[in-house]
């Protein structure tokens, strides 16, 4: 199974000249490797995640490389345009080259009350104008001290259950247009990471609950995320059930970025 390793740069880099030295320092690197390396095709695929501000820079800049661009977010109001002020639409980010958007992350559902009626709103808007989607999940603290991670996730992957019933048409897109990215939200960049057994346990059962939906999502990607740096990669990249990372804080230095990214090309050989 193709492997992903995906960047979310949050509101970073500070500057289009930091984005552009990360942008250099990452092509560099990828070129580099590329030469070096035979086995480009067992190589996982890279995307990165910048903020509004920068998408059409790093678009543009990624066009004829490997990594892959995506947005952050999308409007849940229109998938097009309209009067809503601050918002950038499905149909904008395409505009861009990016052909990917983050949806749910923990900081925007925390952040944004984002509902899962938003979610819906915004999944729908993403894949009905070939956006795909990294549909984010995870418990909170207290929710795993507790134990209800399943139910916290079931409850947040029936917004794909209720795209289909919406959409039962989209079955076949959401196979190739969607990512789930598990990420526990106590995990997120506090330097606290669920052993590879839980993260194992809970891709399993999301890669089940989401094949239960529809029969061309049997094969569903599910990532991993929550501070992946490059020394605990390898552990993640071992498991079967994990097939990628979503990475923050690690994703803005070139070499912990592509050091993740490694440790899923290992896993894959
Ligand atoms: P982190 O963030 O790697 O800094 O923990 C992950 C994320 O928020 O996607």
């Amino acid at each position: 199974m193709q492997a992903w390793v995906i960047g979310n740069w949050k509101q970073n880099p500070a500057t289009s000249q930091d984005v552009n030295i990360l942008l250099d320092d990452l092509l560099a690197n990828v070129a580099k490797k590329d030469q070096t390396t035979s086995e480009v095709s067992n190589r996982c695929q890279l995307m990165v995640a910048p903020s509004f501000i920068h998408l059409a820079a790093v678009s543009a800049c990624l066009k004829d490389s490997s990594i892959l661009c995506a947005a952050q977010d999308i409007s849940a109001h229109s998938p097009s345009t309209g009067a809503y002020t601050g918002d950038c639409s499905a149909q904008q980010v395409s505009d861009t080259g990016a052909k990917w958007t983050i949806l749910g992350h923990s900081e925007r559902r925390q952040y944004h009350q984002e509902s899962q009626d938003c979610l819906l709103q915004k999944m729908t808007h993403a894949i009905n104008q070939g956006i795909g989607v990294v549909f984010c999940i995870g418990e909170t603290q207290t929710q795993y001290d507790v134990k209800e991670t399943l139910q916290v996730v079931d409850e947040q992957l029936s917004v794909i259950k209720a795209l289909l019933a919406q959409q039962p048409d989209s079955a076949n897109l959401l196979a190739e247009r969607l990512i789930v990215a598990y990420e526990p939200v106590w995990a997120i960049g506090t330097g606290k990471v669920p052993t590879v057994e839980e993260v194992s346990k809970t891709h399993q059962h999301i890669k089940q609950t989401v094949a239960g939906f529809a029969d061309s999502l049997g094969s569903m990607t599910v990532l991993y995320g929550g501070s992946v740096n490059a020394d605990n990669a390898d552990s993640f990249a071992a498991d079967a059930m994990i097939d990628g990372a979503l990475v923050g804080g690690a994703s803005l230095k070139a070499d912990s970025f592509l050091a993740i990214a490694n440790a899923f090309d290992r896993a894959s050989l």
